[in-house]
């Protein structure tokens, strides 16, 4: 069978599930993006469901990949800071496939969104060590070597003063304690201050939905390291997902195999 030149990709978040079907050889959208509200509770059937009509709008028959806000391995989900505990254990890739009848691989969502910058965007053609995170309702985490990524690295709950680093300075946070941009800028330095000492890293990309706000708390951040922002934006997520089905195997209808 040929390689397909497009992948149906999904973006799984707390509020939102959005999927396109990607241009593999580009990153770029071939139509316009479809949201629906996450269903709540976020539990693994509703989800599932939704996934389908995703599909279904699309009228898609070919390979699907999924972003997760959790850790995943070999398509399963073993943590759920902030979806519905139930997924924890539940092969998100399988369920996936049946209730789609596509063939479907499943990722860490910042993951996905740092090999879609890593390829085309803020990071593309860097060499050495880059860390993409993402400021949403928790903080996403993806490690890149010369362009690989290290998979699950969860950075976001890294204990920082004695916290975890997502319940300090994520988005939500900022949101929640209405944090100047200022304040939550300080926050924010002082976690990736803190990542630059344990790392070493040569980039940082900045992402996560209030990048689009970059030149609000842009003047705040105050590290040595290289940063920018996300170039990919609100796409990074579902071009990451679709670049995965193409490279890591996906769970098939019927059965639980994953390649890679
Ligand atoms: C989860 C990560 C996820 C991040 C961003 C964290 O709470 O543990 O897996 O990447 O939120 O959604």
């Amino acid at each position: 069978m040929p390689s397909p030149t497009e992948i149906l990709g999904i973006d799984i978040g707390g509020s939102g599930i959005k999927g396109a079907p990607v241009r593999l050889a580009d990153g770029s959208l071939a139509l316009e993006r479809h949201r629906i509200a996450t269903p709540q509770p976020s539990s693994p059937q509703a989800v599932a469901a939704v996934v389908a009509q995703l599909v279904r709008h699309f009228d898609w028959h070919g390979p699907v990949g999924c972003t997760f806000p959790a850790i995943i391995k070999g398509g399963v989900a073993h943590s759920a800071a902030n979806v519905d505990k139930a997924w924890i254990g539940t092969d998100a890739a399988a369920l996936f496939a049946e209730t789609t009848g596509c063939p479907v691989a499943v990722l860490n969502d910042a993951d996905a969104a740092g090999v879609a910058e890593a390829t085309h965007g803020a990071a593309r053609g860097r060499q050495g060590t880059v860390l993409l995170l993402t400021f949403g309702t928790g903080i996403g985490s993806a490690l890149l070597l010369d362009g690989k990524l290290v998979p699950n690295t969860e950075l976001g709950h890294l204990e920082l003063d004695g916290r975890e680093a997502e319940a300090y300075a994520s988005d939500r946070v900022r949101e929640i304690e209405d944090l100047s941009w200022k304040n939550w800028g300080k926050r924010v330095s002082r976690y990736l201050r803190h990542l630059e000492f344990l790392f070493s890293p040569d980039l940082f990309v900045f992402g996560g939905g209030v990048s689009k706000k970059w030149d609000k708390f842009a003047p705040y951040l105050e590290v040595q390291t290289e940063i920018k922002p996300a170039v990919l934006r609100n796409e990074a997520g579902m071009v990451g997902a679709a670049m995965a089905a193409a490279t890591l195997g996906c769970a098939v209808p019927g059965g639980t195999e994953h390649a890679g």
